[in-house]
């Protein structure tokens, strides 16, 4: 019997089962325009997969391929280095970039590690949720010696991912009926992030996670992931836990709770998790596309009308999303603050 912390096993009704097939379902779309593919069809392909799924995959888009591999050494020799080399770039409460090796996911802790750099240096959040508090504070990147490239890497890759961020959002709004360029004033000022996940084997993995069940709060997440697997989504249909298959050089994208209110739930922010396992470790790079924290989030009035009437009440993003990662560091002894909150119907 292997002795394991506490703090990361799950309830029993959120362990995974690990036997799970192989299911067919999450769409693989590609980004590339020809004589038989026109953006009509990658719309309607993206807009269905988002009102589907809330998750699919795309092929074709964008990102040099050699950048994948980058990345994936630079992760796996930072990650291999002696932990107090690796503490010495830390977050903390106050700067939340850097390496981090227990982050905590509804109150339990998550089997992985992390490092986080802003794609902005430096990116302005609020400084607390409270919100009479007006006080902002900059988020600045933290870079380790080694590896020496690593921070490069880490750049070229982010720009790159931002890049597609905004050609996804375009392809968004187009399938909504709005103007391509409908979403991109909200970005001016952009807090997004970029995490490097190291997943160790786990002795465990039939009683932990290696992220436990979650939405992501921003617009959306695009996701590099080696060819381990992990990442499960909840199939709306039914709510059973589907793996999002490895596929060579494809990145996956879900839509974020900002969409989700954006749309008016006409597309939906899913839940999805981690699932580890006991023999190989794991590495993924999620590029999470946040607004400006100044940002008034509230369904689109061009969405809204009599028949379809506002689902949400506005919210500030950046209040939002500093109430939203209080619990990242440690137990709360309540649930955080979800998108639910601000429910109107
Ligand atoms: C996340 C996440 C997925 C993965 O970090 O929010 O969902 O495959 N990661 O690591
Ligand atoms: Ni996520």
């Amino acid at each position: 019997m292997v002795e394991v912390d506490q703090a990361f096993i799950q309830a029993a009704e959120h362990r995974p089962k690990l036997d799970t097939i192989e299911i067919e379902g999450i769409p693989l779309i590609d980004l590339s325009l020809s004589d038989t593919r026109d953006i009509k069809l990658l719309v309607s392909e993206i807009g269905n997969a988002c009102k589907n799924w809330g998750f699919f995959q795309v092929i074709n888009h964008g990102v040099p391929l050699q950048f994948f591999t980058q990345i994936n050494i630079a992760a796996k020799t930072f990650f291999d280095r002696p932990i107090e080399e690796k503490t010495k770039v830390k977050r903390d409460e106050v700067n939340s970039t850097g390496y981090h090796e227990s982050e905590h996911t509804k109150n339990v802790r998550d089997w992985k590690e992390v490092f986080d750099f802003v794609l902005k240096d430096p990116s302005f959040l609020p400084a607390s949720h409270e919100p009479e508090d007006k006080q902002l504070k900059a988020l600045r990147n933290r870079w380790p010696e080694n590896p020496p490239e690593f921070r490069e890497v880490c750049q070229e890759y982010a720009r790159e991912a931002e890049k597609l961020c905004y050609k996804l959002l375009e392809l968004i709004a187009l399938s909504l009926g709005l103007p391509s360029n409908r979403f991109h004033g909200y970005f001016d000022d952009h807090t997004a992030l970029m995490r490097l996940n190291h997943y160790p084997p786990c002795p465990c993995p039939e009683l932990a996670l290696g992220v436990g069940r979650h939405k992501d709060a921003g617009a959306l997440t695009i996701v590099a992931q080696d060819d381990v697997g992990g990442l499960q989504v909840k199939r709306k249909s039914d709510g059973v836990w589907v793996p999002v298959k490895p596929t060579p050089n494809a990145l996956v994208i879900n839509v974020g709770d900002t969409i989700q209110v954006w749309s008016n739930e006409a597309y939906e922010s899913v839940e999805h998790r981690v699932v580890v396992n006991s023999e190989r470790e794991r590495f993924s790079f999620p590029v999470f596309f946040f607004p400006s924290h100044y940002v008034m989030v509230k369904p689109l009035e061009e969405l809204v009308n009599e028949q379809n009437p506002a689902k949400y009440k506005e919210y500030n993003f950046g209040k939002f999303f500093a109430a939203r990662t209080r619990g990242d560091y440690k137990k709360l002894e309540l649930e955080n603050i979800q998108i639910r909150d601000f429910k109107i119907i």
